[in-house]
């Protein structure tokens, strides 16, 4: 008996990491109810460029989910706008924001990257989370885009408290502070005047802040450092892929197109049918909720589907392959596209110019462990803090996993409760 028991402790974080995120899966889906169509790769692309594949928010259960998630203001989030007028005034707003900075993003991302890694002190080994690293460094950038001034460390403080919290939130390891994000939609309005781009002009001031705070402090934010979080992560779990990208920088390229493969950003994305919807022999009539699965379109078709193998890009081009770590052009693309992949490169410099990263952690897609790895100042092998990491790594999965499940559990029931989408299109909302 006494035995068994120890087994059961001891094997602990083997199996119930696992089994907790098949009955978070569980949960969610008994407390939603079962919703929408995956659509497998062979039609993937065909249905997600279909025009009857349009609408956005109304209409999908899945929908509540994401805009309490996302809130506050979450109707005013490019992401979640139906599309019309409102919806094309806000992508334009987006698109010349972005253009406006793309010239100088290069120089403004090693500018914003060099102060946060200046912080960091000189010592010869700096245990960070990737993530966290990030983030200052992204609300820097992202505030400088907007505001075309340096940001000061009070918005700096407020962006990234809730761009964390927004994160954090969506991979349920902590319940959503909406007093912390409503701080800094209280500071975008009250500094609205001083935004020079000309912003979409149907909506009031509120929804204006709203916007801005949606995508550029909660997606522009979360998304570029998550995304350089995974880059770092697979560089530092990969010292070979690290070491020749240092020895060729263009090699950076491949490692990047194989992390966005490997670790894209979306797990599902969702649209409603606005009309019957025919592909071969797929039929989804109107009004149906259509589920884009990422990781599995970005791994079929590929040998050796789930190994971190940049050399697999040599002579591939993306467009030949099931890759849109993006979205698709046809139908509401990031509008980042073209600027992510440029700053990203710059700040991995910085990065690697500085420090040899290494992580003996766990690197999943969804990365609730923040990306635990050690910044080492060149002469120094870490060895016994690096052992420590694989060990405490793998027991915090156990309380992670369980954090996870309750607290993703209550938000699922809240955000059910809440219903924030549904009444707003019930209200009238466009
Ligand atoms: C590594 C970084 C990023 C990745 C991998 C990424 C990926 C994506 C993907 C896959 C979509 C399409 C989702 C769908 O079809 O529903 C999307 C949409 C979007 N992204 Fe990004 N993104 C990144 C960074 C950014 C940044 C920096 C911004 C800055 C404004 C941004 C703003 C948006 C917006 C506003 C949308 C919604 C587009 C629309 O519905 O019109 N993203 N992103």
């Amino acid at each position: 008996m006494i035995v068994g028991v120890l087994v059961g402790l001891v094997s602990l974080p083997f199996w119930l990491p696992k089994a907790v995120v098949a009955l978070r899966n569980r949960i969610f889906t008994w407390i939603n109810g079962p919703e929408g169509t995956r659509v497998e790769p062979a039609h993937f692309l065909a249905v997600y460029r279909n025009p009857a594949a349009a609408g956005r928010s109304r209409g999908a259960a899945l929908s509540d989910l994401f805009w309490y998630w996302l809130a506050p203001g979450p109707h005013a989030h490019q992401e979640h706008i139906e599309p019309g007028e409102r919806y094309t005034e806000v992508a334009r707003t987006t698109r010349r924001i972005l253009a406006a900075g793309h010239q100088d993003a290069p120089r403004l991302a090693a500018e914003c990257v060099a102060r946060v890694l200046d912080g960091l002190g000189d010592r010869p080994v700096t245990a960070v989370r990737l993530r966290d690293l990030m983030m200052p460094v992204w609300a820097e950038f992202y505030y400088e885009l907007v505001f075309g001034r340096r940001c000061p460390p009070e918005a700096r403080d407020l962006v990234v408290g809730n761009a964390n919290d927004v994160a954090s939130a969506l991979k349920c390891t902590s319940l959503r502070h909406m007093r912390s994000r409503e701080r800094l939609t209280r500071y975008l309005l009250a500094h609205l005047a001083e935004v020079p781009h000309a912003l979409p002009p149907s909506l009031s001031a509120e929804d204006k802040a709203f916007y801005l705070q949606g995508a550029f402090f909660n997606t522009a934010v979360v998304q570029t450092s998550e995304g350089m979080a995974h880059l770092l992560m697979a560089l530092a779990r990969h010292p070979a892929v690290q070491a020749r990208v240092r020895a060729e920088p263009d090699y950076l390229g491949p490692v990047m197109e194989e992390s966005l493969r490997l670790y894209p950003l979306f797990g599902i994305a969702h649209r409603i049918t606005v009309a019957d919807l025919t592909v071969e022999e797929l039929s989804i009539p109107r009004g149906s909720v259509v589920l884009f699965d990422y990781p599995s379109f970005h791994r079929s078709g590929f040998p050796h589907a789930d190994r971190f193998e940049p050399d697999r890009w040599t002579g591939l081009s993306t467009s030949d392959v099931n890759h849109v770590p993006f979205g698709v052009p046809q139908n509401r693309a990031c509008p980042a596209r073209g600027l992510v992949p440029v700053v990203m490169r710059v700040v991995t410099a910085e990065v690697l110019r500085r420090f040899e990263v290494c992580s003996t952690a766990t690197h999943t897609r969804s990365m609730p462990n923040r990306g635990p790895a050690l910044l080492v100042r060149s002469g120094h092998r870490p060895t016994v803090r690096l052992g420590l990491m694989r060990v405490s790594d793998f027991l915090a999965d156990v309380p992670r996993g369980v954090t996870q499940l309750v607290l993703g559990t209550y938000m699922v029931w809240d955000a059910r409760r809440k219903r924030l989408c549904q009444k707003y299109f019930e209200a009238g909302g466009v």
